[in-house]
């Protein structure tokens, strides 16, 4: 081999690969599948208002506070914790992360496979002339078939696989930096198209006028949640990616823009979908259904329809792609570096197990939909507890820990580069990660969940 060490570990060739790495990270189907969805469901602009304060108040400053442990320690979200505290219980915090990536990857590569069926089906024409009732059936049935959602899983699953194969420069940092870019200039064509039906105001209306009355204790969980899910924070993805970044990078910097990025991309998915969704007169709060029943019924009523049916599930497989990656890899930094296994070794054990759990989430919605854990399937177990309970706890405990637990001076010497940089936001960020995250995150997940009520 040309000189390739395999002793050293491996890292970000450049700026812009982090940024797409990492934006590549956080952009998913959480953006154009979760979000339009959860925000249909709770109100409209009101949500997005809510969610906006929560990613510039909570969500930044975990980015940061895992991007600081990540490269501070260049470990895995275990190694990291082992290292920073020693001989204390935090790198509990860093295996819930593993088994948080566990949970995800396998309803999340689940629905990534069936963006692969749509493509499929656009092409050889099953979405075209169908009533809304029949793309009801045709999405209902496809998921209560057992081998047809559980080939697209293996397929997805190996993708990703093969990508993070190639390893953090070569696979993930190069893959993403084709993708990224073409998802963006997907989605720009998707909102042209969408705000230039007729109709398409009322779209907007729904998604930038808030409705205060829509906000309730439930809904601000659910976009804190989001919040969490979308920027990929609280299971250690960031700090495992922080891990591979290089010591002259200003990590502020890299959270805000990722964060801005992120949360543009899901402005923009609502842009392509709400006035579209309105303009054929559609309800919003259809559910987790909106991209797979209602979007295809849209598609099929505007000129050029399969063209962007296309394009838009194309999209969705791009984004969850990128995102996917970087679940798996949080999961083999973890088998590689802790438990002492080749890469090669760490990602087959990954992808097999996947197998067995992603592959009973998906048959989870068809022949297994009777197994059921505190009255969920499973893979509603698996995505709303990742979501609304781990990640959040994830959160609350990585800026606890460095709010509280680790010498200030060594949080600021990894913001700053050694003393290179300013940082005349710090004593904001020290506070905000010494008593606001904590204590909004602890309030909103204690009223969310019914403990108490405010
Ligand atoms: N952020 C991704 C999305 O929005 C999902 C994800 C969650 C990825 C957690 C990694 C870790 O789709």
């Amino acid at each position: 081999m040309s000189g390739f060490d395999f002793n050293k570990r491996d890292s970000f060739g450049s700026r812009l690969g982090v940024i797409a790495a990492a934006a590549g990270s956080a952009v998913g189907l959480g953006n154009i599948w979760r979000f339009p969805y959860v925000l249909g469901e709770n109100g409209g602009g009101a949500f997005l208002l809510v969610y906006l304060l929560i990613v510039f108040a909570i969500g930044i400053p975990v980015m940061m506070s895992e991007l600081v442990i990540g490269r501070r320690t260049n470990r895995n979200p275990v190694g990291a914790f082992k290292l920073l505290a020693p001989r204390k219980p935090w790198y509990l915090v860093g295996l819930m992360g593993v088994v948080s990536a566990f949970m995800i990857l396998a309803f999340y590569t689940a629905v990534s496979g069936w963006t692969l069926e749509y493509m499929y089906q656009t092409v050889t024409g099953g979405l075209v002339d169908k009533s809304s009732d029949e793309l009801a059936g045709m999405f209902h049935s496809f998921r209560a078939e057992s081998l047809r959602p559980a080939l697209w899983f293996v397929i997805f699953m190996l993708a990703t696989s093969a990508i993070v194969l190639g390893g953090v420069r070569r696979g993930i940092e190069t893959s993403t930096k084709i993708m990224m870019p073409l998802l963006f200039v997907i989605l720009i064509i998707m909102c042209v198209r969408s705000l230039t039906l007729p109709g398409a105001s009322e779209g907007l209306d729904f998604l930038f006028k808030p409705d205060f009355s829509k906000i309730t204790g439930k809904a601000i969980l659910m976009a804190l949640g989001q919040v969490f899910f979308s920027l990929s924070i609280g299971m250690g993805t960031i700090i495992t990616y922080g891990s591979y970044i290089q010591k002259d990078n200003n990590l502020a910097n890299t959270a805000v823009q990722v964060s801005l990025i992120d949360t543009m991309v899901a402005v923009l998915a609502g842009v392509a979908i709400f006035p579209a969704v309105f303009a054929f007169g559609i309800s919003p709060s259809s559910g987790e259904s909106l991209t797979f029943i209602v979007l295809p019924g849209v598609f099929q009523q505007m000129a050029g329809g399969m063209f962007f049916s296309f394009m838009f599930f194309l999209l969705l497989a791009l984004a969850a792609l990128t995102s996917t990656i970087s679940v798996l890899e949080v999961i083999v930094a973890y088998f590689s570096e802790q438990l002492g296994w080749s890469r090669k070794v760490s990602i087959m054990v990954a992808t097999l197990s996947m197998f067995i759990l992603g592959i009973s989430a998906s048959l989870s919605l068809g022949v297994m939909q009777n197994v059921k854990i505190f009255d969920l399937n499973i893979f509603d177990l698996l995505n709303n507890t990742t979501a609304n309970i781990l990640l959040p706890l994830g959160g609350l405990l990585i800026v606890a820990f460095l709010g509280w637990f680790f010498p200030s001076r060594d949080v600021r010497d990894e913001l700053t580069n050694g003393g290179l940089l300013k940082a005349r936001y710090y004593y904001l960020y020290r506070f905000v990660i010494k008593f606001i995250a904590p204590i909004a995150i602890a309030l909103v997940f204690l009223n969310g969940i019914g403990i108490i009520k405010f």
